[in-house]
């Protein structure tokens, strides 16, 4: 099929690429022509392992290509995804202006029949927007489909690849027989292929990812809980998630969640259910905690220092997750801030964000290292906020005789407490005092 994906960014690039590996033409289209322009090039514009090898073979073998010119992209196209930015909107609400010009867009360049899939995370009711969006627009028929995706980034092309399961809202029988036919190669493993009504299909997406927030903010509660009562969150994770009930996954206390995802769709959910009349208490609170989270490390920093003012602080890991250099939302802003803001001197090292932390913190006097052993150099503490594999087992002789102070705190719990303590630091862990009593 002559498939075209509208907005470039880590969904769509990655949508585009694995259709076109599975032997489809696809045209990638973004309104950025400097990401265009590097695309073209032979560059890749984001960090997504396995992601430049893919592109570039199917580039090569002309089923993949890139354009700014939506009559270029639109010529011949039978679908056409939507995988533009949706920002939160002033009110919380999730932005739909991204989505609504790129369906005028597609409507007005379309030169047959073609199925519009919105692959972007929207509101409820938006399916019934854009095709009112291609309505004004469209010399040819159209069918709406919604398709949200739940890719994780850092591990997108197998998520894609191989999707726990697929959603498809549908209004039509072709919007389904195109869908059905699309995704076959990635559900071979007879994954659920779930045809739903488009409403369903938009807030599967929402509720998806305010549970994952729930239980992120659910752990970090106990944790605070753990710290108070002397347990340590680290065992009570291992003893609730082996009940199958429950499961192991997203149960790690940490510095809270951010990225792009979770933060604005938690309050997307939340804008949503006031506009019907629905007080969404709980998310509130997940939120709320959330926020407290972002906090943990430089509270604990002042509190043991007393003041941060000229201390020097170590921060690895400025990604809002491990192998992306995405940076929206993530907790390291707060935590330099916070530092910054005490008074601190801050050295800061990420394996693959630097250049995007280098523009967001530009002027702020921020040092980024050029190595995780440079950032420490006189420091008189270590923050570990991104649990990057690299920082896993660190060489603790090497930092202690690179920092100033022997003063670690483990936003992720990766470290082994015992250990770091024995070899002469003073270690915080996120609700993990049980181990520091014993
Ligand atoms: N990033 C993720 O992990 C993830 C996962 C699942 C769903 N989503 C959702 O997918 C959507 C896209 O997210 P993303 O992270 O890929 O965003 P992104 O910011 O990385 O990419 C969006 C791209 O759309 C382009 N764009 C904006 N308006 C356009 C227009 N009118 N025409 C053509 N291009 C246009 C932008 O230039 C940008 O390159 C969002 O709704 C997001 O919530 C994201």
């Amino acid at each position: 099929m002559r498939i075209v994906v509208v907005g470039t960014g880590y969904v769509g690039l990655v949508t585009g690429t694995c259709f076109a590996e599975t032997g489809h033409t696809v045209v990638c289209l973004d309104v950025d022509a400097r990401k265009i322009e590097m695309l073209r090039a032979g560059g890749i514009p984001i960090y997504e392992p396995g992601l430049e090898e893919l592109v570039k073979r199917n580039v090569k073998e002309h089923r993949l290509s890139f354009t700014t010119s939506y009559a270029e992209a639109l010529e011949g196209a039978e679908v056409a995804f939507i995988a533009v930015g949706t920002p939160p909107g002033e009110n919380g609400e999730a932005d739909l202006q991204y989505v609504l010009a790129a369906a005028e867009e597609i409507g007005r360049h379309l030169t047959r029949a073609c199925v519009v899939v919105d692959k972007s995370t929207v509101p409820v009711g938006s399916a019934e927007k854009v095709a009112e969006a291609l309505a004004r627009t469209a010399a040819h028929p159209f069918d709406v489909v919604s398709n949200p995706e739940f890719l994780k980034e850092g591990a997108a092309i197998d998520d894609f690849m191989r999707p726990d399961r697929v959603v498809v809202g549908v209004a039509s029988e072709r919007g389904r027989a195109v869908m059905a036919e699309l995704y076959a190669p990635f559900v071979r493993a007879e994954q659920p292929l779930l045809f739903m009504d488009l409403r369903s299909a938009e807030l599967t997406k929402y509720a998806a990812n305010a549970m994952l927030a729930t239980r992120i903010s659910f752990m970090n509660e106990m944790a605070a809980l753990c710290e108070r009562l002397g347990a340590d969150v680290d065992q009570v994770r291992r003893g609730i998630g082996s009940d199958r009930r429950i499961g192991h996954p997203f149960l790690f206390p940490g510095v809270g969640f951010g990225g792009s995802c979770f933060p604005k769709d938690v309050r997307a959910v939340m804008t949503m259910a006031r506009h019907v009349g629905l007080d969404f208490d709980l998310l509130r609170s997940v939120e709320r905690v959330n926020e407290r989270q972002k906090r943990w490390l430089v509270e604990k920093a002042t509190k043991h220092f007393g003041s941060l003012a000229g201390k020097t602080i170590a921060v690895w890991g400025l990604a809002f997750k491990p192998k992306t250099d995405d940076m929206r939302e993530a907790p390291a802003i707060n935590v330099i801030e916070g530092l910054l803001g005490g008074g601190a001197k801050v050295r800061a090292y990420d394996p693959v964000a630097a250049g995007v932390a280098a523009r967001l913190f530009d002027g702020r006097g921020v040092v980024l290292a050029e190595g995780p052993y440079e950032a420490v150099e006189g420091a008189d503490a270590l923050m570990l906020v991104t649990e990057w594999n690299e920082f896993r087992q660190p060489d603790l002789v090497r930092l202690k005789a690179t920092m100033r102070s022997p003063v670690v705190l483990d936003g992720r719990n990766v470290w082994d407490a015992a250990k770091t303590r024995a070899a002469g630091f003073t270690y915080y862990g996120v609700g993990r005092n049980a181990a520091e009593m014993g």
